[in-house]
Formats: structure tokens, C-alpha cells, sequence
């Protein structure tokens, strides 16, 4: 055990204060510090109540006051990158976290995101953010950090992409946008006002869920229940367990909802489930709480992975939604995203608006703005935009096909007759294998593919040439393990 200095200073404690003091003192000391050998008058310094003064003592102690502090668990996603980097195997896979990798199963930079940091470069953008007076030629306001809500020119261009510039909630200015620390940093301010301004509400969340989403809520101490969305039976979406505990939820309560390519499952709603599920929303006054973390990814096209988000807000509700950057222009280290509050009146955004940065200030202070500035020239520039779309159509479509090729492998191999054609289901980054906990293990293991305990696998970290060994895996440890 690591032998510490123990350093304890009192500041002048009135007379009649100094049992109270003295109990405490030594309370803390016998608590923090066993196998101590000190004298009476060391521990106790204020014996026979005459010292009043400032007392400064250092010893010598041999326990820590982090040992009651316990290991914690690897997080279940990430933690899997790390066991991946431990393990020397060649036939190693790592589809563990939702990252995009090229066939060569290479990290990939898009080339929209190099042009625009070209152009950054080319500017002299400097790491301040830069105010200048359009009327008064040369003058600039050089600002340092960038306000609290984020760069100006990110938090118009994200509000834009996810509603659609024409957008009558975008026209009336009844958006709230502060830029996020990517998705996680998002829902997490999101949490903080539910925390301060909706007491007890509960957020309900999806059975499954990304598995992030309760640590948030729980860290930000929001109380919430589950609602049930997959049906293992069928490995679809359970909708009508999924509208019967939305409807039999305490009214007022906010429902998380994955924008399109729900994680973990890869199962989303159909168009017209999603307007049955507004309808029950509103019929019990309910907040809807979309998390989009695939805006265009799903897809390939932004449009339609944003038709939820924007069916809903047509009927006039008021909602939340967590957007990130990470995966759809590949910025997942540089933690960009955005929360936007839909209120019913511009007034009404800039009050929500100016109580999310309150939060933010003693969180974080501030964003950063690397991440925000890449964004607002890709999305800013015509140019840029049309290029990121193709690039994004491009990375959709390769995780489509490897989807598709996976299928075929099962199909081929597979000789037990069992129906795979859910995996032809699902959509995203993600497929839900229905694989259980053994069998995941097993999996991992076994065949060195590394993949959440939950049964899913990242198919954006999976390439062409792979999909008979993982479909080699799948077939063994499906029906080799119970
Ligand atoms: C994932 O689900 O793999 C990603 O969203 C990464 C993360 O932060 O968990």
C-alpha cells in the first residue's frame, strides 16, 4: 500500500466550537487513516481546549483516501475497442464501436472535411472566434472563446439541416440550438434541464437502448423507465408493447426516440407507426426526445432520415432534439453536435435557449470550435454540401452492401433452415444479430470478433472480404452456445 502524506489545517475555531471540532477531527482521522502512530497530542490539537489558533499538521499514513474508491467496469462499447487493441490474433474484427472504416477496414477522413480544413488553413483562422463589423471596413472583434450557445454560423446551419431551411418552426425562430459536445453532450444538457425544469418527469427510454442513454439520465439524476421496442420473437419492433407503455406512462413524461437507425437494433419504425406514435404522444402531453445520431448516414440521404424529427414538428409539438456530427462527417473525436428545444414561440426558444446555456457555462463554459467551423463550411457551402452528400451515399451504400453480402453468407452456409432476412431489415450502422451474451461471447472468444454483449455488431467496421468468416462466427456460435 502507497504510504501518503496526511496534511490537515484548522482555521481558528471558536471556544465553544472546539468539541465539536475536536470530535469531528478525530473522527476523520481514525476514518482516513489506519495505522497511524501518533501521539495524543498530535491527533488532537486542540487538547485541553487552549489552542485556538491555526494548526498545521503533516503525517505519515499508509492508506490512501481513494481506497474506497472501486475499479469500475470498461465501458460496455468502448471498453471492446480496447480489448480489441489487447488481442494479437490476425483474424481479429473489431465491430464493436459505431465508427466507419473503409473496406480495407481503414479509418476514414472524408474529403469534404479535408477541404474544409484547407480552407480554415488558407484563412488563418486563428483558435478565437472572430467578430467583424460588416458596415466598418477592417474592424474586428477578436472574442477568444466562442459563446456559450456555440459559433453562430454552426447553430443556424444544424438547425437548418435537421428541420429544412423552410421550415416554418426554423422561419418563426421557435428553435432553441446551442452547440453540443457531440450527441452525448447534447442529451446530457438536455438531461440537465429536464433536471432543473420538469421534477420527477420521467424519460422513457427504448428496450433496448444505445448504451450510454441510462448512464445520462441516471448521472444527471433524471428518473426513467423502459418502453418495450424489440421483439426478440420476430426480431422486429415490438410496436404494440411500445404504444402501450408510452400510453400507460405518467402523462407529461418525455419519450426518447432514435431519430432513424434505431442503436442497437437497426429496426425503425414505418412512416405511418411514426405518426401513431405522435398521436399517442400528444394524446398523453408527452415530450418527444429524439437522439439523431445518423442524420443522412441511414439512408444516404438527410431528407429522409430526418422525416421523423420533421413529421413531428409539422403537427406543432414541442420537442427535444440531440444531434452529433460523429458518424455522418466521420468528426467522432472532435465532439460536435447540437441540442435543439422546438418551443411553440420565438419567445419562448430564447428563454429555453438562455437557460441551456446557463447549464453549459458551469459544465463546460464553452464548446470547442474546431468541429463547429468544419461543419458550418460543409454545410454552409453549396459547393461542399453536394460533395458531403455523395461522400455520405458512398459510405451508406458500402455498409449496405456488406449487410447484404452477410445476408448471402448465412444463407449459403447456414443449412439449419433458420430465416436470417432480419439483418435485410435492419438499417444503419448496426445490425442486432439476436445473439445473446454467451453467444457474443463466444463470438469473441472463439472467433476474435469483437461486438457488444448486447448481440450487436458494427457492420461500418466490417468489409466485403470478411463476411464469410463473420458469417462462419455467427453460424457456430448460434448454434453451438444456448
Ligand atoms: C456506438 O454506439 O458505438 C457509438 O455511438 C459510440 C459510443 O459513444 O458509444
Amino acid at each position: 500500500m502507497a504510504s501518503s502524506m496526511l496534511s490537515l489545517t484548522s482555521a481558528s475555531p471558536s471556544p465553544s466550537a472546539s468539541l465539536s471540532t475536536q470530535e469531528s477531527l478525530k473522527g476523520k482521522l481514525k476514518l482516513r487513516s489506519s495505522g497511524l502512530s501518533f501521539t495524543k497530542e498530535k491527533i488532537n490539537p486542540f487538547a485541553n481546549g487552549k489552542s485556538f489558533g491555526r494548526v498545521s499538521m503533516v503525517a505519515a499514513v499508509n492508506a490512501s483516501r481513494f481506497d474506497g474508491i472501486a475499479m469500475a467496469p470498461p465501458d460496455p462499447i468502448l471498453g471492446v475497442s480496447e480489448a480489441f487493441k489487447a488481442d494479437t490474433n490476425a483474424l481479429k474484427l473489431n465491430l464493436g464501436v459505431g465508427a466507419y472504416r473503409t473496406e480495407e477496414l481503414q479509418p476514414y477522413v472524408l474529403d469534404v472535411v479535408k477541404k474544409a480544413e484547407n480552407l480554415m488553413l488558407e484563412r488563418g483562422e486563428n483558435k478565437e472566434v472572430i467578430h467583424v463589423f460588416e458596415r466598418v471596413d477592417d474592424l474586428k472583434l477578436f472574442l477568444n472563446y466562442l459563446p456559450i450557445e456555440g459559433l453562430a454560423a454552426f447553430n443556424k446551419v444544424t438547425a437548418e439541416l435537421l428541420f429544412g431551411a423552410d421550415n416554418p418552426v426554423i422561419k418563426e425562430q421557435k428553435v432553441a440550438t446551442v452547440q453540443g459536445l457531440s450527441g452525448t453532450g447534447s442529451l446530457r444538457l438536455a438531461a440537465a434541464l429536464i433536471e432543473r425544469y420538469f421534477p420527477g418527469a420521467k424519460v422513457l427510454i427504448s428496450s433496448p437502448t444505445w448504451g450510454n442513454h441510462k448512464n445520462i439520465f441516471n448521472d444527471a439524476r433524471v428518473p426513467w423507465s423502459e418502453y418495450r421496442y424489440y421483439d426478440p420473437k420476430t426480431v422486429g419492433l415490438d410496436f404494440e408493447g411500445m404504444i402501450a407503455d408510452i400510453k400507460a406512462a405518467p402523462e407529461g413524461s418525455f419519450v426518447l426516440l432514435h431519430g432513424c437507425a434505431h442503436n442497437p437494433t437497426g429496426i425503425d419504425p414505418t412512416p405511418e407507426q411514426w405518426e401513431k406514435i405522435a398521436d399517442v404522444i400528444q394524446e398523453k402531453n408527452h415530450i418527444p426526445f429524439f437522439d439523431v445520431a445518423y442524420q443522412g448516414f441511414a439512408s444516404g440521404s438527410l431528407d429522409a432520415d430526418a422525416a421523423s424529427v420533421r413529421s413531428f414538428a409539422a403537427r406543432g409539438m414541442e420537442l427535444f432534439v440531440a444531434q452529433s456530427y460523429s458518424k455522418n462527417l466521420g468528426l467522432y473525436a472532435e465532439r460536435i453536435g447540437a441540442m435543439n428545444v422546438v418551443c411553440t414561440s420565438a419567445d419562448a426558444a430564447a428563454r429555453v435557449k438562455s437557460q441551456l446555456k446557463r447549464l453549459a457555462r458551469p459544465m463546460y463554459s464553452n464548446p470547442p470550435i474546431h468541429g463547429a467551423r468544419i461543419v458550418a463550411n460543409v454545410v454552409g457551402d453549396p459547393v461542399l454540401f453536394n460533395e458531403w452528400k455523395a461522400e455520405m451515399e458512398l459510405m451508406a451504400g458500402r455498409i449496405k452492401n456488406v449487410r447484404q453480402k452477410l445476408y448471402d453468407s448465412l444463407c449459403a452456409k447456414d443449412k439449419s433452415g433458420k430465416d436470417w432476412s432480419f439483418i435485410l431489415k435492419q438499417i444503419g450502422m448496426f445490425s442486432f444479430t439476436g445473439l445473446n451474451e454467451a453467444q457474443s461471447d463466444k463470438m469473441t472468444n472463439k472467433w476474435h470478433v469483437y461486438m457488444t454483449k448486447d448481440g450487436r455488431i458494427s457492420l461500418a467496421g466490417l468489409s466485403l472480404a470478411k463476411c464469410e468468416y463473420l458469417a462462419d462466427a455467427i453460424i457456430d456460435s448460434f448454434h453451438n452456445v444456448s
